[in-house]
């Protein structure tokens, strides 16, 4: 059994300082194995910002795994956008663009699909896919697969259509195939969660996706920050919001799913 705290859009600069101490007594009183963050760590990717997100990364007792999102490119510096896009996500949070943890039960990858040229709605390449598929294919079948990128893979829940990220249907392809059964993702401030192949019609097994809101920032969409907790058991994935209530984080959602041959069903406790 593995518990996998999943943040994202912290976008340090526009942060509520109250709700970031909230969210790390949360993590200290809950002991993920791992958290992951999936991107946004910034407003504005400027080297203030990255350094309080980065003092805030360090007082996380768990092992990370980070990922950029778009907001970690510098959007009107055009010069540094388009010569070193990720400087200075590279040299104040993670030099690593591929990072992989593993141990005897997981298997959880990340991917940068932030781009310069494409700045909101992201873009993998194929040879980021190539290298996410050796990654997954260099684990056993019986590890539990994730993979962590900024940009969605499905539509949001009940609100306009967002496009998602580039290349994500040849990446969904390659990800069944190699066993990958979950997606965390951000971007979008809305958390949600459900099954992939619904909307990807060609898809032959399932992978479910959580995307989550922003956990600690006040680009707020009409919801409250919140974060996701994932424990990973066999064939069970249990997922639950953890939303701040104006005091502390609460559990404001809970879905259980169990793996069949037909894909992920909702489960009872
Ligand atoms: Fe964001
Ligand atoms: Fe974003």
């Amino acid at each position: 059994m593995r518990r996998i705290a999943h943040l994202s859009d912290l976008h340090f600069g526009a942060e509520e300082a109250r709700i970031a101490e909230g969210l790390l007594d949360d993590l200290a009183s809950r002991s993920p194995d791992l958290v992951v963050v999936s991107g946004d760590l910034t407003q504005r990717a400027r080297r203030h910002q990255f350094l309080a997100a980065r003092a805030f990364l360090d007082r996380i007792a768990a092992p990370r795994l980070v990922v950029p999102g778009n907001h970690d490119i510098p959007l009107y510096n055009v010069l540094d956008r388009l010569t070193r896009p990720l400087s200075r996500f590279r040299a104040l949070i993670t030099d690593d663009l591929h990072p992989f943890h593993h141990d005897s039960e997981i298997a959880v990858a990340g991917v940068n699909s932030a781009r310069p040229d494409r700045w909101k709605e992201g873009r993998l390449s194929l040879r980021q896919i190539r290298r996410l598929q050796e990654q997954f294919e260099s684990v056993s079948s019986d590890h539990f697969k994730v993979l962590v990128c900024h940009h969605p893979f499905i539509p949001p829940e009940g609100r306009a259509p967002a496009a998602i990220v580039g290349r994500g249907r040849l990446a969904l392809r390659m990800l069944e195939t190699a066993g990958c059964a979950l997606i965390l993702t951000g971007h979008l401030h809305h958390a949600y969660s459900g099954d992939a192949r619904p909307f990807h019609l060609e898809m032959k097994r399932s992978i479910l996706v959580a995307q989550a809101g922003t956990a600690i920032s006040h680009r707020r969409r009409e919801e409250a920050n919140a974060y996701n907790q994932l424990t990973l058991d066999g064939d069970r994935l249990d997922l639950m919001v953890r939303a701040w209530d104006g005091r502390q984080f609460a559990t404001t959602g809970h879905k259980q799913f169990r793996r069949t041959e037909s894909g992920w069903t909702p489960a009872s406790s």
